[in-house]
């Protein structure tokens, strides 16, 4: 079973308190930090571009988790200035040619995830599951935070769970994004999920001053 790990969204964050958030992260070994790159097309909402990652890797040396929500992200992906250390997550359905988008990830030499939103079924995978590292299971049809999530996503990812083993593929990482509670966590954790982003339902609720205790509930919660 894999060590679990939390990348808090950003998009989550309020830029006020950015120093003080990223110093509270740093001190609780948050081990990524979750950037909605969002266009405006492939998701109804705009948000954390590329000035938004150049400033906040001279903040912090916390590996960055790319989520694009950007429609033909293989054209973009010299933009961003992706980094080894980076988990990037582009969307199967953001493209006709997923695994010509997945080929061009290798030459930034990070993590390649591939996102599925909640109604993409789990076959999708099946051809590409050797050009990838992890799987960004959407638990909400993406682009805003503060979503519920879609029920029928709980049953998915014990199904991929079963189409991950029956195919030995149990070193493909399960991340799952969007209204992740401790509740939600602690179910999903059984499924093989081992990074859990922590939105508005976990680390980011109340102010900065509850955020460290709001962490170690949901450690708690997915250890
Ligand atoms: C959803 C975003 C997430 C997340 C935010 O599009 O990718 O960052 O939902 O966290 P919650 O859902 O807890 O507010
Ligand atoms: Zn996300």
């Amino acid at each position: 079973m894999r060590k679990s790990e939390i990348s808090a969204s950003m998009m989550c964050s309020d830029l006020v308190n950015l120093k003080q958030t990223i110093h509270i992260f740093e001190e609780q070994k948050i081990e990524y930090l979750h950037i909605d790159v969002m266009d405006g097309e492939f998701v109804p909402n705009i948000g954390l571009g590329v000035d938004y990652i150049k400033s906040l890797r001279k903040l912090t040396s916390i590996p960055l988790d790319l989520h694009l929500m950007i429609r033909e992200p293989e054209y973009k992906l010299s933009w961003i200035g992706i980094e080894k250390t980076d988990i990037v997550s582009v969307h199967y359905e953001s493209t006709y040619q997923v695994q010509r988008m997945l080929d061009r990830l290798n030459s930034f030499g990070c993590k390649k995830f591939l996102a599925i939103n909640p109604a993409t079924p789990i076959w999708v995978l099946e051809e590409v599951l050797d050009y990838i590292d992890g799987i960004n299971l959407l638990m909400v049809n993406p682009g805003f935070a503060g979503q519920r999530i879609v029920t029928s996503t709980i049953k998915k990812a014990e199904k991929l769970q079963h189409f991950l083993q029956e195919r030995n593929k149990g070193n493909i990482i399960l991340q799952v994004d969007g209204n992740i509670t401790p509740e939600h966590g602690l179910i999903l954790k059984k499924y093989g999920a081992s990074i859990f982003v922590a939105g508005t339902s976990s680390i980011f609720r109340g102010n900065v001053e509850d955020y460290e205790h709001n962490i170690k509930e949901l450690r708690v919660a997915i250890e």
